[in-house]
C-alpha cells in the first residue's frame, strides 16, 4: 500500500505566533479525527519549523517540512537555508520544485537534481512538484513537459533513492486560481507519472511511489479526487491556512 499523503504548503503566509496557533489546532485536530494511516505534513516557512517539531512531538500523525532547501552543504549563500539545517530542527519533509521556486526564483530541473540530491543525503523527504502551466497544457505539451520535468529533476536517482520521494502534480493554472483539474484530468497525469516510473525503473518503484495533486483543492473536492486510482493525497495551499478546511481535506482517508 502507497502512504497516503496530504501536505499543507503554507508558502509566505503567517508570522511567527500565527503558524503556532494555527499548528497547535491541527495537530489537537489531527489526534482527535483522524482514524486512518494517512500523514498529514505541514510545510511552513524557515522561521516556524523548529517550534512547530516540538509542538508535534508525540503526534504521529503529523510531520513537519521546509518549503525548498539550498543545493550546496554550506558556505557563503547569505540569505539561504541549507538541508542539513533543516534536518537538525527535526523536520521530515522539503518541498522542491514549486512552480513558484521555478517561476519566481528561477529554479530549472538541473538545479532540482542537484537539490534533490542534498535533501536526499540528509535523510529528509523531497515533494518534488512538476506541472505544466495554462499555456504549455492549451499547446498540449502537457505531457512533455512533465516527462521533462521528471527526466532532468529526478530520474538520475538510484532507484533506491527514487523510493524515498514524494511527488506533486500540480498544474500550474490551477494554483490558487480556484479552477481545479477535474478529477479525470488530474487521474490522467497521475496515470502518465506511474508509468513513465514504471518504463524508467519498474512496477514495483512505480507502484510504491506516492503522486500528490495540487492546485485549489480544497474539502469539497478532495474526496473525488483522492478517489482516483493514482492520487494518493493532496498538496494544500490556501486551504492549508484554515484549520477545519485542512483537517476535512486530510479526514478524506479516514
Ligand atoms: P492552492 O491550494 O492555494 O491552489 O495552492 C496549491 C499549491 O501551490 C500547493 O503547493
Amino acid at each position: 500500500m502507497r502512504k497516503k499523503i496530504v501536505a499543507g504548503n503554507w508558502k509566505m503566509n503567517l508570522d511567527y505566533n500565527e503558524g503556532l496557533a494555527l499548528f497547535s489546532e491541527i495537530i489537537n485536530m489531527v489526534n482527535d479525527e483522524i482514524t486512518g494511516t494517512q500523514q498529514a505534513v505541514i510545510c511552513s516557512p524557515f522561521i516556524h519549523i523548529h517550534s512547530l517539531v516540538q509542538l508535534a512531538k508525540g503526534y504521529h500523525k503529523v510531520a513537519v517540512g521546509a518549503q525548498n532547501a539550498h543545493q550546496a552543504e554550506s558556505g557563503a549563500y547569505t540569505g539561504e537555508i541549507s538541508a542539513k539545517m533543516i534536518k537538525s530542527t527535526g523536520a521530515a519533509y522539503v518541498i522542491l520544485g514549486h512552480s513558484e521556486r521555478r517561476q519566481y526564483f528561477g529554479e530549472t530541473n538541473a538545479l532540482l537534481a542537484q537539490k534533490t540530491d542534498t535533501v536526499l543525503k540528509h535523510d529528509l523527504t523531497p515533494i518534488f512538484c512538476i506541472g505544466e502551466t495554462l499555456q504549455e497544457r492549451e499547446a498540449e505539451t502537457h505531457f512533455d513537459v512533465i516527462k521533462t520535468q521528471l527526466v532532468e529533476g529526478i530520474f538520475h536517482l538510484s532507484a533506491e533513492d527514487f523510493g524515498k520521494l514524494v511527488i506533486a502534480y500540480e498544474p500550474v493554472w490551477a494554483i490558487g486560481t480556484g479552477v481545479t483539474a477535474t478529477s479525470a484530468q488530474a487521474q490522467e497525469i497521475h496515470d502518465f507519472i506511474r508509468k513513465e516510473i514504471a518504463a524508467k525503473y519498474n512496477q514495483a518503484v512505480a507502484d510504491a511511489t506516492t503522486i500528490l495533486y495540487g492546485g485549489s483543492c480544497n474539502p469539497k473536492n478532495a474526496a473525488e479526487l483522492f478517489a482516483q486510482a493514482d492520487i494518493d493525497g493532496g498538496l494544500i495551499g490556501g486551504a492549508s491556512l484554515k484549520s477545519r478546511d485542512f483537517l476535512d481535506i486530510v479526514k478524506t482517508f479516514n
